[in-house]
């Protein structure tokens, strides 16, 4: 599956390829780095030291790209996104379908697979596109979400699963029944599943609902070797097993999403008790805090704010997450005095870890352009009254000290009802200009 979708890649003249022998500790980051500067084509390491399995890189880094690979209408990526949701919780067709599992799967073991050191400080070689999937012990819905997970050795594995996560939940209510919590990591998925693992549904709601709207059609899945976990038959990595109750242990420090080093923390621990593979398996690492990463991040938090906000008031027109996904922009029709004001509480209400400011703009402002909104910001009205500071809102999940808590809202609509005194100023005419009519062309040297 991934194989076929890196060739057509590499047929469309998109794909980068690495023949030469690389090293998984820092130097594939390095190399992926450098490149991403360069653009956010897709990377394919062909030769990484110490296993046999090629690595893709940067695969999901254009956000234009990206959003095109799910069937949205045309129009804002948001309100389709935010559809698509409303289907997915409203699907009454079981969104899996069994199938067998894939002929050419075989069993290997953990250091078979690349062991992909990213930063100075890292602990140790880390699983970044990794999809945990999982039942809830009570009802058996299915969960995906993306946990970065610590090589310890070829039996364990350390995972970071924040508070606010599904996944969290599930391992809480398994521990205090005393039990484990069966759970896969899926490595290489195709993109409605890659999608649908990074958002967020209420509980009850399978992220399998969502991949399989998204695609048209159920999910094949046949059950897990170990726990019968309904496993993609696309998935190119398997790793099963189960995270223990009331076992927790060092991991990281990592350097994540936001740029920084999290600090060692005491974390779950999945015992791994078995590794699946296609026979041209082809691994995805992705390089945390980088546009593969942020630009997933930004695309569902922003269709999960534009329903919440569609739900409750007029005159919405879009939302965007850019740059990154701790800022929310939304654009609007004002329809009275205050609005872009209720606008920020249903945003600071939305997610718990995200939506740290919250920028309100009109339709004339590009929502994607930050320079756009704090132009706008700055120059339609007063700052100061226009500026709204929560305080003591908790803030990222990965905070212990009030670090990323409170809300910050920017106003940056025109005054309602003084709209003709920020009338944006325009040249007549300008549209039908052609520069080359007009320039005389200097003798070259
Ligand atoms: C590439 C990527 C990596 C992520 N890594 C982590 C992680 O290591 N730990 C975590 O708690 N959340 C991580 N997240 C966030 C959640 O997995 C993600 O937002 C997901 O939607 C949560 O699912 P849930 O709402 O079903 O709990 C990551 C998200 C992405 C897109």
């Amino acid at each position: 599956m991934m194989r076929a979708w890196v060739n057509r890649l590499a047929e469309a003249g998109r794909l980068l390829t690495v023949e030469r022998a690389v090293d998984p500790r820092f130097e594939l980051a390095a190399v992926t780095k450098r490149a991403q500067e360069a653009g956010n084509r897709p990377i394919l390491f062909r030769n990484v030291k110490g296993t046999q399995l090629e690595v893709v890189t940067n695969l999901f880094a254009d956000g234009e790209r990206l959003r095109r690979l799910v069937p949205v209408e045309e129009g804002p990526f948001a309100a389709a996104y935010a559809s698509m949701l409303d289907a997915a919780e409203a699907r009454v067709e079981p969104p899996t379908r069994e199938a067998p599992a894939p002929e050419d799967l075989r069993q290997g073991q953990l250091p078979d697979l690349p062991l992909i050191t990213y930063h100075e400080r890292d602990a140790g070689p880390y699983f970044t596109a990794a999809i945990v999937l999982a039942l809830d012990p009570d009802t058996g819905v299915p969960n995906l979400s993306f946990h970065r997970a610590m090589y310890v050795g070829p039996g364990e594995l350390r995972l970071r699963l924040g508070d606010s996560h599904d996944l969290a939940g599930y391992q809480r209510r398994a521990e205090e029944a005393g039990r484990d919590l069966p759970a896969a990591l899926l490595i290489g998925v195709t993109p409605p599943v890659f999608f649908a693992a990074g958002t967020h549904l209420p509980p009850g709601v399978s992220e399998y609902a969502l991949a399989a709207e998204l695609a048209g059609q159920p999910v094949e899945v046949y059950p897990g070797a170990c726990a019968s976990l309904p496993v993609p038959t696309t998935a190119e990595i398997v790793v099963e097993g189960r995270i223990l109750p009331g076992e927790r242990r060092p991991e990281g420090p990592f350097g994540e999403v936001l740029g920084y080093y999290v600090p060692e923390g005491l974390n779950h621990v999945m015992e791994v008790d078995g590794v699946s593979y296609r026979s041209d398996a082809i691994f995805h690492s992705l390089l945390c805090g980088s546009r593969e990463d942020l630009a997933l991040l930004e695309a569902v938090n922003a269709a999960r704010v534009y329903r919440d906000l569609n739900r409750r008031l007029p005159g919405i027109v879009d939302v965007s997450c850019a740059p990154a996904f701790m800022n929310t922009t939304v654009q609007i029709r004002p329809q009275y005095a205050g609005h872009a004001r209720d606008v920020m509480d249903v945003v600071f209400d939305s997610h718990a870890d995200y939506n740290q400011l919250c920028c309100v703009v009109e339709e004339d402002v590009d929502l994607h352009d930050m320079n756009a909104v704090i132009h706008a910001f700055i120059t339609r009205g007063r700052v100061d009254t226009r500026t709204r500071i929560m305080e003591g809102r908790k803030g990222f999940y990965r905070d212990t000290q009030d670090d990323f808590a409170g809300r910050v809202g920017l106003d940056a609509t025109r005054p309602f009802g003084r709209e003709d005194e920020f009338v944006v100023k325009e040249v007549p005419g300008l549209d039908a200009v052609r520069l080359e009519d007009y320039l005389t062309r200097e003798p070259d040297g």
